[in-house]
Order: C-alpha cells, then structure tokens, then sequence
C-alpha cells in the first residue's frame, strides 16, 4: 500500500460504469496521463503525443455513441470533450514550439482533477443510457474497495 502523492494518479474502481469499451477506454486515459505526469521534462512531449492520441479517439468514441444513440444532453457533454481536446492541442503546440514545460505540468494536474467528475457525472449518465437502449436497466457494477486513497487496488 503505497499512500497518493500530488504526483499520482491510478485507476481506482470508483471509475467503473459498467460499459466495457468505456471502462477500457478510461483505463487507458488514466495510464496515460499517470504517465505524463511521472514523465521527466524530455519525455513531456512523447507523453503528451500518446495521451493526445488517445484523447481524440476517447472523445470521438463517445460523441459518435451519443449521436448513434441520440443522447438526449448530449450537446454539453460534446462542447466539454471540445473544450478539453482544444487545450490539450494548445498546450502542445507550446511544448513543442516553446518547451513551455510548465504549461505541460498545468494541464496534466487539471486533466486529473477534471476527469473524476466528467466520468461521475456525464460519462455515467451516457452509460446509462446505452445500458438502458441495449438492456432495458441501468448497468450493475461491481467495485472492488473505492473507499480508501492509496494505491492498493488489488
Ligand atoms: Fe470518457
Ligand atoms: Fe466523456
């Protein structure tokens, strides 16, 4: 059991929502961007390319399931997958251009404080709904102990 740093940032089951591709999906954002924010000044740009990559797909994966599904609040959740796909460019367009190493460090901090609550709050709620349209019920989930803040996910 190791306790959380400010540099941390893990998958912990509080994350499942019970549809597979999604929940893969996130494991993978939270790889990701656990990377970039371990990630020495000359492995920022790597990272930051890897986390991009993943982050176009992530969001164009859901708004096309949203668009499929004709997810009735899907247009708040699209313009916020915009807003955030817009400053990951901008902030690696200043990395590259600029080394602006700090910019990279910023952004990485906000995008582990951002995703807990889009994946709470709108991912969830998009899960649902196609749980609902494929089964008739919400997703059941089973969380292994979310409970405690340590990276003790076993
Ligand atoms: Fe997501
Ligand atoms: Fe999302």
């Amino acid at each position: 059991m190791s306790t959380l740093t400010a540099d941390d940032f893990f998958w912990t089951d509080a994350y499942l929502l019970g549809d597979p591709g999604m929940d893969d999906t996130h494991r993978e954002f939270v790889a990701l961007l656990d990377a970039l924010l371990r990630a020495a000044d000359d492995d920022l740009l790597v990272c930051l390319d890897a986390l991009a990559e993943h982050v176009q797909a992530h969001f164009a994966q859901e708004n096309a399931a949203m668009e499929r599904s004709q997810f009735p609040a899907r247009g708040c959740h699209i313009d916020e997958h915009a807003a955030v796909l817009a400053s990951v460019r901008g902030v690696r367009a200043r990395l590259a251009d600029q080394s602006d190493t700090q910019a990279c460090r910023r952004l990485a901090r906000a995008l582990a404080d951002w995703f807990p609550a889009h994946t709470d709050h709108l991912d969830s709620a998009l899960a649902h709904w196609l749980c609902k349209q494929r089964a008739g019920g919400k997703p059941i989930v089973l969380r292994r102990h979310v409970s405690g803040l340590t990276a003790d996910n076993d």
